[in-house]
């Protein structure tokens, strides 16, 4: 508890000091593109690299990295062949989640508390480049968990798979209130492969989670699904402090294949 307390502490004392600026304060610790003015956090390690809200303009960007085998085929949400009509469902989703956030923390500009929202207003990964443009090279999010499957009300040991109840129990889950710690969230997320093996997406995962998944989205608990040898996904979260929990060689069928499962799971510890 000890760590989280000091942490929110200094939060408030950067947050004050934000409050005397035209910057509203419930952005912290996004930082505002002073032209255009669009959110966006920074990496921690790669300073070039940003997370932004989703834009119209980036539909064209995800068909041909949705097309390209060495992504799409550790992905079981995105159909294949990806066409635009998929890419515009997709942007247009991940706006309608994080658009609203945005407007709630700007409805809260004046609460002298950070709030506590149900998701980020921010999701796609930018390069900047040195004049000063940006070009998507990826997508991370932290969703309500998708895996319904493995949250048996039967108290199945995690490992076994409870198809019947799938449903009702990401009802269940989905239906927690925001800032609630029973949650149990999920990551969904890739790189164009130009930008791969480089760290980017242990920083991007370890930036979003302790910058603004703990503190404003209240996450304390993670599973994370990658294929049976993904071994790229799979380190991206054993760095991240996750633990592989189990693998199952037959999980459910993607893209006409049976796919393993490899589930990874992140707690906070109880003292933070
Ligand atoms: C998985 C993915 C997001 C990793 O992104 P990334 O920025 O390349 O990952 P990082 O550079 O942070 O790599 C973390 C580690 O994995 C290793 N790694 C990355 N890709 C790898 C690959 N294809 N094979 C083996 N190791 C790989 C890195 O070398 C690094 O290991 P190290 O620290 O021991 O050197 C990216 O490969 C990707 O988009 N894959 C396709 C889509 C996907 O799998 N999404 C996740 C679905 S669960």
């Amino acid at each position: 508890m000890r760590r989280y307390i000091s942490r929110t502490r200094q939060t408030l004392t950067i947050w004050n000091r934000r409050r005397n600026t035209t910057m509203n304060a419930q952005l912290h610790p996004l930082e505002v593109n002073p032209i255009t003015g669009e959110p966006f956090l920074r990496l921690r390690s790669h300073p070039n690299i940003i997370i932004t809200p989703p834009r119209d303009e980036d539909i064209p960007a995800f068909i041909p990295l949705l097309n390209d085998v060495t992504i799409c085929d550790w992905m079981s949400g995105p159909p294949y062949p990806y066409t635009v009509e998929h890419s515009t469902f997709w942007v247009n989703k991940c706006k309608s989640e994080c658009e609203p956030i945005l407007k709630q923390l700007h409805d809260a500009k004046d609460n002298p508390e950070p709030i506590i929202v149900r998701d980020a207003p921010i999701r796609y990964i930018r390069e900047v480049k040195e004049d000063g443009t940006d070009v998507f090279i990826g997508d991370v999010g932290f969703i309500r968990c998708p895996m319904g499957e493995l949250m048996s009300p039967k108290g199945l040991p995690l490992g076994t798979f409870d198809w019947e109840n799938k449903q009702k129990m990401e009802d269940e889950n989905n239906a927690l209130p925001a800032g609630d710690p029973r949650i149990i969230w999920s990551i969904g997320d890739f790189l164009d492969p130009k930008y791969h093996g480089k760290g980017i997406m242990t920083d991007a995962v370890r930036t979003f989670l302790h910058e603004w998944g703990i503190p404003r989205m209240g996450i304390r608990h993670i599973w994370a699904a990658t294929h049976t040898g993904n071994i790229g996904s799979v380190k991206v979260f054993l760095k991240n402090d996750f633990k592989l929990i189990f693998t199952h060689e037959e999980h459910a069928v993607a893209k006409g294949k049976m796919r393993g499962i490899n589930l990874l799971e992140w707690k906070m510890d109880s003292d933070k």
